[in-house]
Order: C-alpha cells, then sequence, then structure tokens
C-alpha cells in the first residue's frame, strides 16, 4: 500500500517552540538560538500501527491575537498542532484564539487537534499546570501532549497522537472511551 499522505499545520503564538519541535522530530536536534519563522515545510515518513504514512509538517510564523487566520491553512490540512509554552500565559491565551479562528473558517464541528505544552524542561517557570492544559484539551475533545522539543521529552507523540486524531476523525480508529462490550 502506498503511504497515506498527511499535512498538518503547527500553529502556536512566538517563540513557544513549533520550530523546536519539528527540528527535534525530523532532525534529531535542538538549537538554542531564536529564528524568527516565515513559513516551511518539513516531510516526514511515519510508520504507525502497521500503517506507511508520509507526513508533510508546515511550520507556520506565529500567531497572535491579531492576526487574521491565515487562508491558506485552512483547506488540504488533516490536522492541526497547536503549541503553547508552559512557560508563558499569553501564549496559552494565544492557542484559544487561534482555535475559536479555526473552527470558524473551517466550519467544521471536530477538527483533528493536538495541543501541545512546550517546554517542560523550564520547570521552574511554569505558569501553566499540566491539570489546566488537559481540561482544555478536553474541552475541545483534543489530545494533549506536554513536551521538552530541548530535551526530546515526547516530542513523537505528538506526531502519532496528530495521526491518530485524523484516523479516529476518518472513523478508522476506536474512540478512546469507547466501550468494547456494550
Ligand atoms: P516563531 O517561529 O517565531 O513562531 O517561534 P517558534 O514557535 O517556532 O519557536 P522556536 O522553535 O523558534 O523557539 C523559540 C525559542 O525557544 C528558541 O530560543 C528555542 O531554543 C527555545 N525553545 C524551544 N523549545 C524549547 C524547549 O522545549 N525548552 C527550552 N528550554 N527552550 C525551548
Ligand atoms: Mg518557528
Amino acid at each position: 500500500m502506498p503511504a497515506k499522505q498527511r499535512k498538518i499545520a503547527m500553529m502556536g503564538y512566538r517563540s513557544v517552540g513549533k520550530s523546536s519541535l519539528i527540528i527535534q522530530f525530523v532532525e534529531g536536534q535542538f538549537v538554542d538560538s531564536y529564528d524568527p519563522t516565515i513559513e516551511s515545510t518539513f516531510t516526514k515518513p511515519i510508520r504507525l500501527n502497521s500503517t506507511d504514512y508520509e507526513v508533510k509538517l508546515v511550520d507556520t510564523a506565529g500567531q497572535d491575537e491579531y492576526s487574521i487566520f491565515p487562508a491558506q491553512y485552512s483547506m488540504d490540512f488533516h490536522g492541526y498542532v497547536l503549541v503553547y509554552s508552559i512557560t508563558s500565559s499569553k501564549s496559552f491565551q494565544i492557542v484559544q484564539i487561534i482555535y475559536d479562528k479555526l473552527l470558524d473558517i473551517v466550519g467544521k464541528v471536530h477538527v483533528p487537534i493536538v495541543l501541545v505544552g512546550n517546554k517542560t524542561d523550564l520547570h521552574t517557570e511554569r505558569k501553566i499546570s499540566t491539570e489546566e492544559g488537559k481540561r482544555l484539551a478536553e474541552k475541545w475533545k483534543a489530545a494533549f501532549v506536554e513536551t521538552s522539543a530541548k530535551q526530546n521529552e515526547s516530542v513523537s507523540d505528538v506526531f502519532d497522537e496528530m495521526l491518530s486524531e485524523i484516523e479516529r476523525a476518518d472513523g478508522n480508529l476506536q474512540e478512546k472511551t469507547a466501550c468494547v462490550v456494550c
């Protein structure tokens, strides 16, 4: 079977680590310096549950509360990774603004989303608790992962969860909470 093509957008406030997560995942590296993204695309083959995927990751320029949702990210995308930094309350507000705009523009009730709280290595600077992140993801019926791009902590889980969310939206996977005997 040919690899399934999947196109995923990484979105979130500036400097939360969108590029760092992608670079860690695709290239296995972490860069300390900050180089704001304009837009770049990465491709990576992933094998998950005996299925081959070719995943196109679109790394976006950070959004803020004034950004208009970029129209080019509303079509042809299978899923969205919305990233905040656990050290920034502002970035946590921004993912919620992006989410509202995304649903408005995509016009679907359910969009495959993974909510990511990055920079867990900076635990002394934590502003957003794991609980808060989890609660928001539950509200959205999205997957939730806390990561450190720096320490390569749970980074690949983000993309595995994303592919699973997309399969679930396609009806190819059981709901996480589905009861198999009832
Ligand atoms: P824009 O492209 O401007 O939207 O930013 P971005 O979200 O792509 O953030 P980027 O990956 O460029 O990271 C911003 C800064 O945070 C850089 O200095 C990174 O080194 C740092 N950074 C990213 N992830 C982590 C992490 O997990 N831990 C720590 N300590 N620093 C991180
Ligand atoms: Mg970037």
